[in-house]
């Protein structure tokens, strides 16, 4: 699979996709991640990249040339563009898995107030978001999307087990998890995990990966009912761990603030 990253600030990419998973991934040839810097595609001899809004506001826009011809310049038959901006509906693990599908992105990152609109209409096949809040450009963004689609090629994760059993792979999330000391400051690890019953513990994890969604992401549940089975599991399965998810430390906005506003 191939990425190609336009921004400018490239040197902000290079030491994350060179370290680690990503790192290693890029030196065995499962992913080509190439990181360009948009001022190659602006005027000399300023090369400027940004502009002020029609209309007046604060702040300035990427103009639309540079990023018009870096897209046209990088593009090939397979290449799927994708502008990193916060006006798109939240990434989620299907979306990744559905981007992974493809042979070639490019991933635009935007600076400053924003891009140009009629970039998207040119040349961006898809707007992908990191989450509902503002961040100051598209490269911590794509190297989200990068890390998340990567992971599902094979060969770049060691274990694909892992990749299988995780968090949102199957609309859930993993059941609780523990390593050595068995005991540590006096909480001790789940008896069944401890059973060496490859049975036991395998509907124990189920069970937890069921009761943890449900206590901390019902929305997941919402959409696909539990199936007999799963009701099953949730009601006989002895729970032996008390659940518990550590809310976010500030209070859920009120709609109050929202209205406030003009
Ligand atoms: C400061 S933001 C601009 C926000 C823009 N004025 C708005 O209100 O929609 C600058 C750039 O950061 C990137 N960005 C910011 N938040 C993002 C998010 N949640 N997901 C993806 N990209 C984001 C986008 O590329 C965006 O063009």
């Amino acid at each position: 699979m191939r990425f190609d990253v336009v921004t400018i600030f490239p040197g902000m990419l290079e030491p994350v996709l060179a370290a680690s998973l990503l790192g290693k991934a890029r030196e065995r040839g499962l992913i080509d991640i190439q990181v360009h810097d948009l001022r190659r595609w602006a005027d000399p001899p300023h090369r400027k990249v940004d502009d002020y809004a029609y209309g007046g506001g604060p702040g300035m826009l990427m103009k639309p040339e540079p990023i018009v011809r870096a897209v046209e310049e990088l593009r090939t038959v397979d290449a799927w563009t994708v502008l990193l901006s916060p006006q798109a509906p939240p990434l989620t693990q299907p979306a990744v898995r559905c981007l992974a599908g493809r042979e070639h992105l490019i991933l635009v990152c935007g600076r400053y107030e924003g891009v140009d609109d009629r970039v998207r209409d040119l040349v961006i096949d898809e707007e992908v978001s990191i989450g509902d809040y503002v961040v100051a450009g598209g490269e911590v963004p794509a190297l989200v999307l990068i890390e998340a689609t990567s992971r599902l090629i094979p060969g770049v994760v060691g274990c694909e087990d892992s990749v299988r059993d995780e968090s949102h792979a199957a609309g859930l999330l993993e059941h609780p998890q523990f390593t050595r000391p068995e005991d540590f400051r006096g909480r001790r690890v789940p008896p069944t995990l401890l059973s060496g019953d490859h049975g036991r513990v395998a509907d124990w994890r189920r069970a937890h990966a069921l009761r943890r969604t449900l206590d901390r992401r019902p929305d997941l549940l919402s959409e696909r009912d539990l199936t007999d089975t799963q009701r099953r599991q949730l009601a006989d399965f002895d729970l032996d761990r008390p659940e518990g998810a550590r809310p976010h430390s500030c209070a859920p906005a009120s709609n109050g603030d929202a209205e406030a506003l003009p």
